[in-house]
């Protein structure tokens, strides 16, 4: 199987879901957020959501187990035929050695990692104003990101929006922390392998996106 496969990484509230809707679009292929696989358990409260939420609320993570069992099964959906975008996965070296697995066993090969960075004092601020569309899902920010006509959403018209539950500072550090200790130490292991391409995370939405597209050329 051949196709497009990206890893997006950085930090809570770095711009990764941004900017995986955005790639979607451009590559015509599947965006896989293991958090909004989380968070449509929790909602469904089946036995993954009731295990998950509350460490997800503590902003730890979630175990490899878990993740791992949900990724290679959406890995496997037909929208994934062209290639995807991993938003959130691997967390942990576990997490990377088991993709690497998946990968093999799929027949497919990792393109480019794509590291977004953006500085922590940027991430609080980032976080506090984020919500999004309670029917669709599309992202905004009370200052970055506004929808064009307030309080309705440019892609489907609705006027219910939601906030994440672990979208508070104390919870955001502790995700913080999580990715400094666990993720961080993924990227020397990508760029052993020739595929990380860092990106200026703390630019413009639109300039953060037209970076990823040039470092996915070379
Ligand atoms: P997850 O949902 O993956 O959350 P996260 O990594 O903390 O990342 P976020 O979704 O908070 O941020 P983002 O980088 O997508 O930023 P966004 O684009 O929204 O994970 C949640 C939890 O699930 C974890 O804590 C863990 O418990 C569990 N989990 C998930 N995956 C796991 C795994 N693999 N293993 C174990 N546990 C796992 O942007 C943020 C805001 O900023 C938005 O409002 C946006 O509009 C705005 N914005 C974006 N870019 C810019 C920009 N360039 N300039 C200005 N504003 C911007």
């Amino acid at each position: 199987m051949n196709g497009v496969h990206i890893i997006l990484m950085g930090p809570p509230g770095g711009g990764k879901g941004t900017q995986a809707k955005l790639l979607q679009d451009r590559y015509n292929i599947a965006q896989l957020s293991t958090g909004d696989m989380l968070r449509a358990a929790v909602k469904a409260k089946t036995a993954v959501g009731l295990e998950a939420q509350t460490i997800m609320e503590s902003g730890r993570l979630v175990s490899d187990d878990i993740v791992i069992r949900i990724i290679s099964d959406r890995m496997k959906g037909e929208d994934c035929e062209k290639g995807f975008i991993l938003d959130g996965f691997p967390r942990t070296l576990v997490q990377a050695e088991m993709l690497e697995k998946l990968l093999a066993e799929q027949q497919r090969t990792l393109d480019k990692v794509i590291e977004v960075r953006v500085p922590d004092e940027m991430l609080v601020q980032r976080i506090a104003g984020r919500f999004s569309c309670a029917q669709c899902g599309a992202g905004y920010h009370d200052v970055f990101q506004q929808p064009r006509v307030k309080g309705v959403c440019d892609f489907c018209g609705s006027t219910r929006f939601i906030r994440r539950a672990d979208d508070n500072e104390k919870t955001v550090r502790s995700r913080l922390q999580a990715y400094h200790a666990q993720t961080a130490p993924l990227l020397p292991y990508y760029a052993s392998k020739g595929l990380l391409r860092i990106i200026d995370g703390a630019l413009s939405i639109e300039d953060v996106t037209e970076n990823i597209e040039k470092a996915m050329a070379v």
